[in-house]
């Protein structure tokens, strides 16, 4: 058993861990693998490295559960680091994405902590998706990063909730479209509309995050102008802006809809407590990177009425996200 000042010292080599999980992504290690354990001098010389400094960075991960070490200097994948193969779905385009951009804006996490602004600004002299805008590279990566990370949400929400009342479905800031995909999989009366900036609509159009039939596709800014509908999706951006942002995104969405519309906003619910939640480390990076925050249910409801909505219900789903849906006030 450690000590409190070890375990203490250990919190702050968290970044060791993450960077390194993200070395041997790049590397292509976990799919050397695949077949059985290796030397590390012969996955270093399958992938250009140099075996020394491979060891050590496949000693470090061995005992965070990536790899096995058995015999000396030779590899296994268990099953965490079978997650990170490419042939997987899994986290490993999210864990390239967050350990690159986002993780410098980090080293000025203090900055946004003393004035509440991202610190990805600051860094990077723009903002987040200004940024991601300019950088075609890291926008397609952060694309593929929101498909690895929405594995089986997108089919959570899109069975949990009844669009069978409904005619035309908005996806606000739907990025690569995998819901809007499950939606009107699920539902062949509607017809779909995505609306993302251009990045997100070049994924989607690429087919990115599955068939989009029946779509329109609109490159647009969604705090100007949201096209018409009646059921709006709007999954995990509202999290990516602070209240006064966010509100306007709603704000766009209740001047478009009629009055039997829905504004469906799928997010992960802060839950009170102390209890060990990743969402509380995404609200983190979301304050260090976009600005932005994740939420209880109570700071959803204040939300809502700022913009002409007033919150319904929040309906589970089977994912660790909730769909809280709001009506017209
Ligand atoms: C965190 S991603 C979520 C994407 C998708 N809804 C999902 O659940 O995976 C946020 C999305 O908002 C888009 N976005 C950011 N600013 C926007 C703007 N001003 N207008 C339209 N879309 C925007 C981004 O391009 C990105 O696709």
């Amino acid at each position: 058993m450690s000590s409190p000042s070890q375990q203490a010292a250990k919190l702050g080599f968290g970044f060791a861990v993450s960077q390194a999980l993200r070395v041997v992504i790049e590397l292509g290690i976990p799919d050397l693998l695949v077949s059985g354990e290796q030397s590390v001098e012969d996955l270093a010389a399958a992938t250009k490295a140099d075996a020394e400094p491979l060891y050590r960075v496949m000693r470090l991960l061995a005992p965070e559960g990536v790899f096995t070490e058995n015999p000396p200097r030779h590899f296994a994948l268990t099953e965490v680091g079978a997650a990170l193969r490419s042939d997987r779905p899994g986290p490993r385009d999210f864990i390239r994405m967050i350990n690159s951009e986002a993780y410098l804006a980090f080293e000025q996490l203090l900055h946004s902590v003393r004035t509440g602004k991202p610190a990805f600004d600051k860094v990077f002299g723009s903002p987040r998706f200004d940024w991601l805008s300019a950088h075609p590279e890291q926008a397609a990566l952060f694309q593929r990063a929101m498909v690895a990370l929405s594995q089986g949400t997108n089919e959570a929400v899109a069975d949990a909730y009844d669009f069978s009342r409904y005619t035309r479905v908005v996806d606000v800031g739907g990025g690569h479209g995998q819901l809007l995909s499950a939606i009107l999989a699920r539902n062949p009366h509607l017809s779909g509309v995505l609306l993302d900036l251009p990045p997100g609509v070049a994924a989607a159009r690429r087919g990115a995050g599955g068939d989009l039939p029946r779509t329109d596709f609109v490159a647009g800014n969604f705090f100007e102008n949201v096209p018409v509908g009646d059921i709006y999706v709007i999954k995990k951006v509202i999290h990516d802006w602070n209240d006064e942002r966010a509100g306007l995104i709603l704000r766009r969405c209740r001047e478009a809809m009629p009055a039997h519309g829905r504004v469906l906003v799928a997010e992960t619910l802060v839950p009170p407590g102390d209890e060990p939640d990743q969402i509380k480390a995404i609200d983190v990076v979301m304050l260090a990177v976009t600005g932005g925050l994740e939420r209880t249910e109570a700071q959803y409801a204040r939300l809502f009425e700022g913009a002409g909505l007033k919150l319904e219900r929040v309906i589970g789903t089977r994912a660790a996200i909730s769909i809280i849906e709001a009506a017209p006030a």
